[in-house]
């Protein structure tokens, strides 16, 4: 079992020092627009990830003019404090002893987060989806994380090499498949992974739609890869003069995709909002229910403003199943102090509102 019992915030984003106090399982969060309430789920996604969820640069989230931020948080009974100094290095420690790898970290304290913008992962660009599949994996799999970590860092290096052949005008064969090589092995292993992976969620993520949508449409979700019908070796041969054109590596596990079809159509071409939202909360149950089932535990569940997204019956019986089916740890934003508490009653179960 799983829980976060306290959370100190140190010129974290809007937070000069805030300290909260959690002693239920199910944890509303209330407040008007703009006082904090996604900055402290991020502050807990941070913890468990040692990055956030919305931003990519650390620094964005450190108080305006201030030099740093520290979190501090008490997960069962071990103590994580991530601590940002502007000037230096990140610093991560578990009970006091500091990481050497972070990665290290990952799949520790398992979260799901579902935010209002996460939409993007049905309709946006494939990064967001690869995305999805890593953080998932990452946190079940800790071979998939450092191959990962390996496979960018060739990656960016060979992008380099391909730039500095255009700027000398000739290429250097040899130099190239010595970087070929490296990137083989855990190419390899992170679309096998992947591929695996995808076995399982493609049956989970579409019962979770017939369930949450309430209709008997089905969804279908397809692993894409240019891996499918070549082996690494060929394709990397095969993209060399483009790569050379363009000054970067073409073909790879870099440009995987999830496509996601309706009844056999491609499905954010044919889909109203309401089943891509139903879609979205499908794949992020279905990461929840694997992380379980992987964990023996239910991860934290973050939920932004998701009765924004959701009308109330479905929100309730989203609710119902997370809070009553699940033993997890489930934290959940409002603007409307009344609506969350509303909800949260409704369900039966112990629940704690703060206000922010
Ligand atoms: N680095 C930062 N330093 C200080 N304040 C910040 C920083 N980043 C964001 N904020 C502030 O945080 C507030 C937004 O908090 P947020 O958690 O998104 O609110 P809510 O989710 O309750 O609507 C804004 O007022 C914004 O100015
Ligand atoms: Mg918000």
């Amino acid at each position: 079992m799983l829980r976060l019992s306290n959370i100190s915030l140190t010129q974290f984003k809007n937070y000069s020092f805030s300290s909260f106090h959690f002693n239920e399982r199910v944890i509303g969060i209330c407040g008007l627009n703009g006082r904090g309430k996604t900055n402290l789920l991020d502050a807990i996604y941070y913890l468990c990830f040692t990055k956030s969820y919305f931003t990519k640069t650390d620094a964005m989230n450190a108080q305006f003019e201030s030099d740093g931020f520290r979190l501090e948080a008490l997960f069962n009974d071990q103590k994580v404090v991530l601590i940002l100094r502007l000037a230096s290095k990140k610093e991560l420690l578990l009970n006091d002893m500091p990481y050497e790898k972070f990665s290290k970290h990952i799949g520790k304290f398992p979260a799901v987060m579902i935010a209002p913008d996460d939409i993007e992962l049905i309709t946006g660009g494939s990064e967001g989806r690869r995305r999805f599949l890593d953080t998932v994996i990452s946190q079940i799999d800790e071979q998939y994380l450092q191959q990962l970590i390996l496979y960018n860092k060739v990656l960016q290096q060979r992008n380099s090499l391909l730039k500095r052949f255009a700027e000398q005008g000739s290429a250097n064969w040899p130099l190239l498949e010595v970087l070929d090589y490296q990137l083989i092995t855990p190419g390899k292993y992170i679309y096998q992974t992947r591929a695996d992976f995808m076995q399982l969620l493609m049956p989970l993520a579409n019962d979770l739609y017939g369930t949450i949508a309430g209709q008997k449409e089905s969804v279908a979700l397809e692993y894409e890869s240019q891996l499918h019908n070549k082996s690494f070796e060929e394709l990397l041969l095969q993209n060399r003069e483009k790569d050379l054109v363009l000054q970067r590596s073409n073909g790879g596990i870099h440009k995987d995709d999830i496509l996601f079809l309706l009844n056999d159509q491609v499905f954010k071409n044919i889909a109203s909002q309401g089943q891509r939202k139903s879609l979205l909360f499908a794949l992020k149950l279905a990461e929840f229910q694997l992380l379980k089932s992987y964990k023996g535990f239910a991860p934290l569940l973050l939920l932004d403003d998701v009765f924004e997204k959701l009308d109330q019956d479905r929100m309730q019986q989203l609710l119902q199943w997370v809070c009553t089916d699940n033993d997890g740890q489930v934290f959940i934003t409002d603007t409307h102090k009344e609506r969350l508490e509303d909800a949260l009653q409704k369900l039966g179960t112990g629940y704690q509102v703060i206000e922010v």
